[in-house]
């Protein structure tokens, strides 16, 4: 059994990953470290007989432990992730991974020099409707893919537990963008999954609605070897949904939230893919494979480069025009 600490105990903590670690036979979360008092109190009340920190630090002094599994907002990714490799941890790390390049350079050579994994927590893959989409595809039930079709709408963006900054995914400074950094890295990586490879070109419209804020819309077109990906995400739309379309020399897969279909076969699922914010089941379902990766870091090498191909695309998309 492998032994964790969660790093910032909010809302994805505490509704999506302790809730799957909890079930888990194969690794169990001895510590929080947060930096508010409120938020370690939730930790020990929905956690009972972990230990609680207000510091990594604190936390190097505390109960042996295998990994960490960073939950603070974006911008406070970066520090625990160096400082938990230097202390010979794996890492698990919320999306998205890291907001900068250099950052990013960093965190990967000191994975590499310690031999520990970087994991991200790139959980949608892991939906049922997502998987059963994808098995699809790999057996061949649309041909050679041409053309993806995401789009993510929402109301608005989603609510923070943190005390400090209950709305951060509005500051540029802490999210490192709007919603294409925060559901944008969902899409990006799932194209990416899907055609198997790389996109070679970027283009993007966002809309800010203040000048030097963050984009509360966004389109891009990412331009792969074989096909395109096109992918259009808001945060002031009248509802909640999420749709999908992979189409195929020989047809489509259609995801309409709860429903799949694949050319003529229609499955129900028993819930809709924009239900929910913390997505435990999905976090359980991805926890063996990120199990695996600790016990042999070297593997983990190519869900990091999924992670740096994100930042990637995004960072051209804000700083357009450039190419990949
Ligand atoms: N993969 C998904 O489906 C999914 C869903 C929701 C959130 N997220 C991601 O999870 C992360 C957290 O989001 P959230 O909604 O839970 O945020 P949140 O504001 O609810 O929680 C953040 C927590 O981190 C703590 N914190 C802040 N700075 C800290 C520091 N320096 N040291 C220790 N603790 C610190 C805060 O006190 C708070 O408890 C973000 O990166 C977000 O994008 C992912």
């Amino acid at each position: 059994m492998l032994r964790g600490a969660i790093i910032g105990f909010g809302a994805v903590a505490e509704n999506g990953h302790s809730l799957a670690y909890a079930g888990s036979p194969e690794a169990k979360i001895v510590a929080v470290v947060d930096r508010t008092e409120t938020r370690r109190k939730a930790a020990e009340k929905s956690l009972p007989s972990i230990a609680t920190f207000a510091t990594i630090e604190e936390l190097s002094d505390g109960p042996e432990i295998d990994f960490v599994d960073i939950c603070t907002p974006p911008s406070l990714h970066g520090a625990p992730m160096l400082q938990a490799l230097a202390c010979g941890w794996n890492v698990l790390c919320e999306k998205p991974l890291l907001l900068n390049l250099d950052e990013l350079d960093k965190v990967r050579t000191l994975a590499r020099k310690s031999g520990r994994a970087v994991v991200p927590v790139h959980n949608w893959k892991y939906a049922p409707i997502i998987r059963r989409a994808t098995d699809a595809l790999r057996s061949g039930a649309i041909g050679s893919l041409r053309e993806i079709e995401i789009e993510t709408l929402r109301i608005e963006d989603c609510v923070a537990a943190d005390p400090a900054h209950p709305n951060w995914r509005r500051d540029p400074s802490i999210a490192g963008g709007g919603v294409l950094m925060d559901h944008g890295w969902h899409s990006v990586y799932l194209a990416r999954h899907w055609f198997g490879e790389d996109p070679v070109a970027v283009e993007a419209a966002l809309h800010r609605p203040t000048p030097g804020g963050i984009e509360d819309e966004a389109t891009l077109t990412l331009h792969f070897p074989n096909g395109r990906a096109k992918i259009f995400l808001t945060w002031r739309a009248d509802r909640r949904q999420n749709t999908i379309r992979l189409s195929g020399d020989h047809g489509t897969i259609a995801i309409d939230d709860d429903t799949l279909r694949i050319g003529d076969e229609e499955i129900r699922f028993e819930s809709a893919l924009s239900a929910g914010s913390h997505h435990a089941d999905w976090f359980a379902a991805m926890l063996p494979d990120v199990i695996a990766k600790f016990r042999s870091p070297e593997t983990s090498r190519e869900s990091f480069e999924e992670a740096a191909l994100c930042l990637s695309v995004i960072r051209c998309a804000y700083e357009l025009p450039v190419r990949l």
